[in-house]
């Protein structure tokens, strides 16, 4: 059956407001993000009517680009990366408003003059006074010009509201353990009030992972199973097959556990365990996720090498393509002992959750590009069908796949055809594509248009972003005391180190292969 869905970013009553005209300001505007995510999203939002026509793109960058080469450069964006076929008519009237604005980040002059760029705009094409900044930057950038920022009167602090908008979206990574998360988001204070501050982690934005909220919130029939009653643990598994695609600088100072699940696998996690908010907006949805990160219990010390499992891969093929080992990447050490693999376990320590635990695990290089979260359920008290019948029994799992092939599978258990009774798991599957007959919108363009609309219900909260870093940096300690790691421990196109299976047998588990 395919249900109709006129158009996904207009569903829902939130987004039958439209955003006002607005400039949107991109520091780093030279860099990938832009290229593959940024402008594909504001190209799409463009067609779908969510970029007001008078709205102006500004990327603010070192390199030394005209307006033309800006927009050539924007436009192969475009063609290579939009989910949408690219139209030369609608990019002809799309280029105009893209512009450059050559700058070093630290120079106080670049500021002035987007001050002047930003009024001359107001003026011309009446933007209102809205301004949008995006920090695609390099993050040691973003002290400086969040303090230039400031210097340059562009914090729009104290402006009454008719004259228009200022917000600011940060990329991760956020920090770099909770001390320097703490010291950034003083910094940003100094300047924005948090209200004005949009923290992005880009998985918010993808439809499967608010789908997830939809499942247990809009059904009546797994919350009261959403429980330790009934389920025996969770995985959440995500995987790549591509390695670290010459990000060696940014990689080696950062790894998976920061990466990976410091932002997007804790903001999985959330959505799946915490308590249902008392409703769909920021306040409350960010005040239950922050309840449930204080809820994890920490990990420290002796833990960290029980319930953690840190890999790197070496050499191998992953999805019918030739690996480079790490540790032989461009801008890594021959030495590094920076993981490309985590697998964990968790507990959350609420009456809800106690004693279930949550495995985790993420990893570069490995068999295939899967994201899941699998909630496996308690097998029934007693088989009354004997066991030869219930040989091939298996627990019920409830497997939701944010990507790729989005969609719900629940496996459960049937009787095979015959004379006798012979019990078969089954799933009984949804798959978006296949229902819908559409493609989502991109994680980006929810999440540039939630920002224009002042939405900030999938955008993370300072007090969010330091507990989960708090977590985090409890294990890079640990980690950092302990012998070092004897890697490469586990081979491209595999499914992680071995150590990463032990952790799961101890506990008569094993991990799924999604
Ligand atoms: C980014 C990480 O935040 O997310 C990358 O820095 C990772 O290392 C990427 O590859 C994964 O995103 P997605 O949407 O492809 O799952």
């Amino acid at each position: 059956m395919t249900i109709a869905v006129e158009n996904p970013l207009r569903a829902g009553s939130r987004l039958e407001n439209m955003p006002q005209p607005a400039t949107l300001v991109i520091f780093g505007a030279t860099g990938d993000l832009m290229k593959r995510k940024l402008v594909p999203a504001l190209y799409n939002l463009s067609i779908d009517g969510y970029l007001p026509p008078n709205s102006q793109i500004v990327g603010f960058a070192r390199r030394e680009w005209s307006d033309e080469y800006f927009r050539s450069e924007m436009c192969e964006g475009v063609q290579e990366h939009s989910r949408r076929p690219f139209d030369p008519a609608v990019w002809e009237g799309f280029a105009p408003r893209l512009h450059y604005l050559r700058s070093e980040f630290d120079n106080a002059e670049g500021y002035d003059q987007l001050r002047t760029m930003l009024d001359r705009f107001d003026k011309e094409n009446g933007t209102g006074g809205s301004r949008l900044f995006y920090l695609s930057t390099p993050p040691s950038y973003y002290p400086v010009i969040v303090e230039r920022l400031g210097e340059a009167g562009l914090s729009g602090r104290n402006i009454a509201k008719e004259s228009g908008y200022t917000r600011i979206i940060i990329e991760k990574p956020f920090g770099h353990d909770l001390e320097s998360a703490r010291a950034l988001n003083d910094h940003l204070h100094q300047v924005f009030a948090e209200e004005q501050i949009y923290r992005i982690d880009h998985y918010l934005g993808k439809e499967t992972v608010q789908n997830i909220l939809v499942l247990r919130f809009a059904n009546g029939i797994f919350e009261p199973i959403w429980n330790r009653h009934y389920i025996d643990h969770v995985q959440i598994t995500n995987a790549e097959s591509i390695g670290i695609e010459g990000r060696g600088r940014f990689y080696e100072e950062s790894g998976a556990l920061r990466d990976m699940v410091q932002s997007h696998i804790l903001q999985l996690l959330n959505l799946v365990a915490m308590e249902p908010p008392v409703a769909f907006d920021a306040t409350p949805v960010r005040d239950e996720k922050v309840k449930l990160l204080r809820s994890i219990r920490p990990i420290r010390g002796n833990l960290v090498p029980e319930q953690v499992v840190r890999g790197q891969y070496g050499g191998g093929v992953a999805a019918g393509k030739d690996v480079t080992p790490y540790h032989e990447e461009e801008n890594v050490s021959s030495e590094s002992t920076t993981e490309t693999y985590v697998a964990m376990k968790l507990f959350i320590d609420n009456f809800r959750w106690q004693g279930v635990p949550f495995y985790l695990r993420t990893g570069k290089a490995l068999t295939k590009r899967v994201t899941e979260i699998a909630i496996q359920f308690k097998q029934p008290p007693l088989s009354i069908f004997g066991s030869e019948a219930s040989r091939d029994m298996e627990p019920n799992v409830l497997a939701l796949r944010i990507q790729p092939d989005e969609g719900i599978s629940l496996k459960m258990q049937v009787k095979a055809p015959g004379t006798g009774i012979h019990i078969r798991p089954v799933k009984m599957e949804f798959r978006y594509g296949g229902s819908f007959g559409i493609e989502p919108p991109e994680a980006y363009e929810r999440l540039l248009l939630d920002c224009m609309l002042g939405d900030s219900t999938l955008f993370t909260r300072s007090d969010e972003v330091e507990t989960a870093w708090s977590l985090v940096t409890d294990i890079l300690q640990a980690w950092s005391k302990m012998p070092p790691p004897n890697f490469p421990n586990y081979e491209a196109g595999s499914w992680g180190p071995r150590d990463a299976d032990r952790l799961l047998y101890r506990d008569n588990r094993e991990w799924r292969w999604p």
